[in-house]
């Protein structure tokens, strides 16, 4: 953690933002052990191999959500290989992420960055898509309520010290953020906004912590088909992980609520092979700006409504004076 850090955060005991700290063990980059103290409730909070920890409490569901990964990390062999060549992945682990990593790179593609971004990654688990924006040179944040090694925040070290990067990595909750209001232009959200219970809280917390003008990048959540009784069965329910699965307008209708505006992007990846196989081929056939006008905008809400899917898009913030037009 970088003393930089204090000025984003708030104390998730009294929402203070006076603190200060006390450094044990720091390298060039970072505060590597030490505390962060409240000035106003003296609650101290501790740093752990350079990461802020804010989870305060955690709630039954979070703490099955950190054992159903921590088991799940165990069932497989992951190596530092694996982790610094996400999301494409290597070997055998390449079908798996194949899908994740088509809609990132897509979505990559249609960030106009400059580097002078302040970015959050919600739920950044290992830190993978965090250490784009790094290099991308935004100040990125990366939090999560787990910790551990390939599967959670921990897995950072591999990717500052292999890559010359550095991110700021924070346990905490997206249900209740300990950060400042309107202190992010970019809040990165990949395959966790339905591990929240209810999206409407969620989002709530995030549109608060976006400045006017900054907007979502939400990728990689999966939406039900229309009639389906939404019911799923995976590895990480048995383990106990809060898997959900929500409509395509219970999505909207909480973008909608907390006035964010929605702009939809085409799943590619191949969740759901016959319409991402046909999304593949009309983003690669035919030019974009005519898509983005004519073709995805009626056809994505279909896709979605009536065969579920992956739902990535961009939501919007409205500037001060994009407001005031209101
Ligand atoms: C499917 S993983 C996605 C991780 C990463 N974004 C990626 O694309 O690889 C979902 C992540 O959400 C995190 N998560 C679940 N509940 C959370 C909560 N209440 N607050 C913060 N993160 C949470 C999990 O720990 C996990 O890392
Ligand atoms: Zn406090």
């Amino acid at each position: 953690m970088k003393p930089k850090l204090l000025q984003l955060i708030h104390c998730p005991t009294c929402h203070s933002k006076d603190f200060e700290f006390i450094t044990i063990n720091e390298n060039q980059q970072e505060i590597r052990e030490g505390f962060v103290i409240c000035r106003n409730c003296q609650n101290m909070y501790e740093i752990n191999n350079g990461i802020l920890n804010l989870l305060i409490s955690p709630t039954p569901e979070i703490i099955s959500e950190q054992q159903g990964w921590t088991q799940l990390e165990k069932a497989v062999q992951n190596t530092d290989e694996l982790m610094l060549s996400l999301p494409d992945a290597v070997g055998e682990n390449q079908s798996y992420w194949q899908s994740q990593a088509e809609n990132f790179h897509y979505m990559w593609d249609q960030l106009a960055l400059d580097g002078n971004e302040v970015v959050l990654d919600l739920g950044s688990g290992r830190c993978w898509s965090t250490r784009f924006f790094a290099r991308a040179g935004c100040y990125a944040v990366g939090i999560d309520i787990l910790q551990t090694k390939y599967v959670g925040l921990l897995t950072s070290d591999i990717y500052i010290n292999n890559e010359g990067v550095f991110f700021e990595r924070l346990c905490g909750n997206m249900n209740e953020l300990p950060f400042r209001s309107e202190s992010f232009d970019v809040i990165f959200i990949a395959a966790t906004l339905h591990h929240s219970s209810s999206i409407v809280t969620t989002l709530k917390q995030v549109e608060m912590l976006l400045k006017p003008g900054g907007y979502i990048v939400l990728i990689n959540e999966p939406v039900a088909r229309i009639m389906s009784n939404k019911k799923i069965s995976c590895p990480e329910i048995d383990h106990g992980i809060n898997e959900h699965v929500y409509w395509f307008a219970e999505y909207l209708y909480s973008f909608r609520k907390v006035g964010l505006k929605v702009k939809l992007y085409p799943f590619i990846g191949s969740y759901h092979p016959i319409i991402s196989g046909i999304n593949h081929s009309l983003v690669k056939r035919f030019p974009q700006k005519l898509m983005k006008r004519r073709i995805w905008p009626p056809l994505l809400p279909l896709q979605l409504i009536l065969a579920g899917g992956i739902l990535n898009l961009i939501a919007h913030k409205p500037s001060f004076s994009e407001k005031n037009l209101q």
